[in-house]
């Protein structure tokens, strides 16, 4: 196969998988809003703005060392992360620079349910899951 061949098959690889990651990410969102609209019939929709404000905090009620998301995503969500304790490198947040990103229900689930009783002292709301995907889908 010459070389620019070669490029066009990796491209239209990568630009399926973007493509074939939507539907999963669109599912987690929409799961968020059905819950919720049940935790909470005034539920009026996820708001970017109030994701950002998750994301930086400072929040108090977690553990002091981790008074936000930030603390260990970084202020930049497009930027490498790095876990406050560990000092291993998170991979960046932004969905425009990670597209992989918020695609696992599983994984996603898994991570709320650990970092935010780390930051806020307390599980996540339905409400707030979709906000921060929702500020991260548009970084
Ligand atoms: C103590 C460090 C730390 C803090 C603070 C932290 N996280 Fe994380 N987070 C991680 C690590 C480590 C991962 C897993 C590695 C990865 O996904 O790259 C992760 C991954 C995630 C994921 C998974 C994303 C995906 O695509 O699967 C979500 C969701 C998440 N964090 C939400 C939050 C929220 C919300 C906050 C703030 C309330 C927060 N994190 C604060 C360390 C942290």
């Amino acid at each position: 196969m010459n070389r620019p061949l070669l490029l066009a098959t990796a491209l239209t690889a990568v630009a399926m998988a973007a493509v074939a990651a939507e539907p999963a990410r669109d599912a987690i969102v929409a799961a968020y809003s059905q819950l919720a609209t049940s935790e909470n019939p005034a539920f009026s929709g996820f708001s970017a703005a109030r994701g950002e404000r998750l994301y930086l905090g400072p929040h108090t009620g977690g553990n002091t060392e981790t008074p936000a998301c930030a603390t260990c995503h970084t202020a930049d969500p497009r930027a490498s992360g790095r876990h406050v304790k560990t000092g291993r490198a998170i991979e960046p947040m932004a969905v425009s620079v990670n597209p992989r990103r918020f695609t696992d229900a599983v994984d996603v689930e898994k991570r709320f349910a650990r970092d935010c009783p780390n930051v806020l002292g307390r599980p996540c709301t339905a409400a707030e899951k979709g906000d921060f995907i929702t500020f991260l889908i548009n970084r």
